[in-house]
C-alpha cells in the first residue's frame, strides 16, 4: 500500500525503510532540502546498524521516496507522524511539531479514507487534539480517522526491533483504521494490542518509565552496595533470577540518557501532576539518574591522577551516534570545571560531541590515541571495542594505570591481576 511518514529521524527513517522493504510504497517527508538531498543519495544521516543497506535497496527499487512536499498524502492510505516531541522546561512534551504537521496533513488529504497515525511519543489526549486540528483544517467531507501506533524501537537495534517487536500497539476509536494498520503490520512480528487512543498513548510512557525505574533502582542499590561493601552486580543478578523481575535493565552505572527515557519520565510525571496525582516515584527515578552522573564525576575527581584524562565513549549507549541527554555530557562538564584536560574517543559520536564542546576537548582518531599523555582512563559507554581492548597495551600507554569505569565493563579480579588501579560502580575498588 502507499503510505507517508513525516520525519526521518531514528523512528521515521527506520520504520519507513522497513515498511518499504516489505513492499509498500513509502513517501518520507522532511523539512530541510539538504537533508532530503542526502537521503535521496542513500546517506541515512544517522548511524543505525543495518539501515544503510535497506535504504539503498529501497531507493533503487523505487519503494522509498524522500520529499519536501506534502502531495503524497492525498494518495496515502496511512500517514504516520514521526516528528520529535522534546521536553519543555517544565517537563511537559513540546507538541509544536506534531501540531504543525497535523495541520499540513489536513490541508493535503485526498478523497480516499486516510488513517492518520502518530508514531511519536505523545501525552494522553494528543491524538484527540490532532483529530480536532484535522477537522478544523480539512475540507468538509474529508474521510479520515486518527490512530495511535507508538514506536518501541531502540537505537542501535532499531532495524531488528522494528521487524520483530515484542508488541504492536494500535489505539483507535475507528475499526476501519485498526484494520488498515493491522494489514500494514502483517509482515511484522509481535503481539497485537488493540485498544483505545488514551491507553495506547499511556502504554508508551508507562513502558519507558518502568525501564528507567529499573535502572535508577539498580543505581540506588549500587550506592548502597558501595557503603555496605557489597557487590551490586551480584546482588542484582540474583534479584534478576526471579522471573517475576527478569534480569533486564538491572545494570548499574552512570544511568540512562538518550532522546526517550529522560524526556518520557519527565513527561509522565508532568501528566500525573496535571491530574493532581503524586508522582514522587517518577521524580525520584530522575533524581537518582542525575545523581549517578554527578556521583561518578566526583569518583573520577577523587581517584584520578594527572591533569589529562582519556575518555572512552560519548554516545548515550553503544551502537548509536546519539548523544541527546548522554551522561557523558554532564560528566565531562563536571570534569572540565574541575580543571582536567580531556582527550576523548567514541566510534560514532565524535562529530556531535564536537558540536557541543568545540575546542574544549581533544578529539582522538582512535581509542589508543586518546590515551596519549593521560594517566587515567575513564569509560563512559560500553562499546564492544572497549570491552575487547588489549588491556596490556592500555596499561603500557597510560602514565599511571588507573581505569575509572562508569559502565562496569571490566572484571575487577582481572584488573587486579593486570596491575591496574580500578574503580567501577557499586563494586569494591581495586587499589
Ligand atoms: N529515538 C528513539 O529511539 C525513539 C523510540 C521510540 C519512540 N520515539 C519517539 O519518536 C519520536 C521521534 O523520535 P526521533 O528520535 O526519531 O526524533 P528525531 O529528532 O531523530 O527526528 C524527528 C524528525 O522530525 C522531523 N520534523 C520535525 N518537524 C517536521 C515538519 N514540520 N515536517 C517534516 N519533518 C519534520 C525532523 O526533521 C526529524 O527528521 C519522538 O516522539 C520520540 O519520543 C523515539
Amino acid at each position: 500500500m502507499e503510505i507517508t511518514m513525516i520525519g526521518h529521524g531514528y523512528v521515521g527513517l527506520v520504520t519507513a525503510s522497513i515498511f518499504a522493504d516489505a513492499g509498500n510504497k513509502v513517501n518520507v517527508i522532511g523539512r530541510t532540502p539538504e537533508k532530503i538531498q542526502k537521503l535521496k543519495s542513500g546517506d541515512p544521516l544517522i548511524f543505525e546498524p543495518g539501515l544503510e543497506e535497506i535504504l539503498d535497496r529501497n531507493l533503487k527499487n523505487g519503494n522509498l521516496n524522500f520529499t519536501l512536499s506534502y502531495d503524497s498524502i492525498k494518495d496515502s492510505k496511512i500517514v504516520f507522524i514521526g516528528v520529535g516531541t522534546p521536553s519543555q522546561k517544565d517537563g511537559s512534551a513540546d507538541l509544536s511539531q506534531v501540531r504543525v504537521v497535523a495541520k499540513k496533513i489536513a490541508e493535503n488529504l485526498g478523497d480516499n479514507f486516510t488513517v492518520i497515525s502518530c508514531k511519536s511519543t505523545v501525552p494522553v489526549g494528543t491524538n484527540v487534539e490532532v483529530d480536532k486540528i484535522v477537522k478544523e483544517n480539512a475540507s468538509t467531507g474529508a474521510k479520515y480517522a486518527v490512530a495511535s501506533c507508538p514506536e518501541f524501537l531502540r537505537e542501535g537495534t532499531g532495524v531488528t526491533d522494528t521487524l520483530y517487536p515484542d508488541r504492536v500497539i494500535i489505539g483507535s476509536e475507528s475499526q476501519k483504521a485498526i484494520e488498515v494498520l493491522l494489514e500494514l503490520h502483517k509482515p511484522i512480528g509481535g503481539e497485537r494490542v488493540i485498544t483505545d487512543l488514551a491507553s495506547a498513548e499511556l502504554i508508551k510512557y508507562a513502558s519507558n518509565s518502568i525501564l528507567a525505574t529499573k535502572i535508577s533502582f539498580s543505581n540506588l542499590i549500587a550506592e548502597m552496595s558501595e557503603v555496605a561493601g557489597a557487590d551490586a552486580g551480584i546482588v542484582l543478578e540474583a534479584v534478576g533470577l526471579d522471573n517475576r523481575v527478569s534480569d533486564k535493565f538491572l545494570n548499574v552505572g552512570i544511568g540512562y540518557g538518550g532522546a526517550c527515557f529522560p524526556k518520557d519520565v519527565k513527561a509522565l510525571a508532568f501528566i500525573g501532576k496535571s491530574m493532581k496525582l503524586d508522582t514522587g516515584i517518577l521524580d525520584n527515578v530522575e533524581k537518582v539518574n542525575f545523581r549517578a552522573r554527578h556521583r561518578f564525576a566526583k569518583r573520577v575527581i577523587d581517584n584520578a591522577k594527572g591533569k589529562k584524562l582519556a575518555i572512552w565513549g560519548l554516545s548515550f549507549k553503544p551502537n548509536t551516534d546519539d548523544i541527546r541527554e548522554a551522561p557523558s555530557i554532564d560528566i565531562m562538564n563536571d570534569l572540565l570545571k574541575a580543571g582536567y584536560e580531556l582527550s576523548v574517543y567514541d566510534p560514532q559520536a565524535m562529530g556531535h560531541i564536537e558540536g557541543i564542546f568545540g575546542d574544549k576537548l581533544t578529539y582522538a582518531d582512535d581509542k589508543m590515541q586518546a590515551l596519549d599523555g593521560a594517566e587515567t582512563l575513564v569509560v563512559l559507554t560500553e562499546w564492544n571495542e572497549f570491552e575487547a581492548a588489549d588491556l596490556e597495551a592500555v596499561k603500557k600507554s597510560l602514565v599511571n594505570p588507573i581505569i575509572i569505569d562508569g559502565r562496569n565493563v571490566y572484571d575487577p579480579k582481572q584488573m587486579k591481576k593486570l596491575g591496574f588501579k580500578y574503580y567501577s560502580v557499586g563494586r569494591r575498588d581495586v587499589k
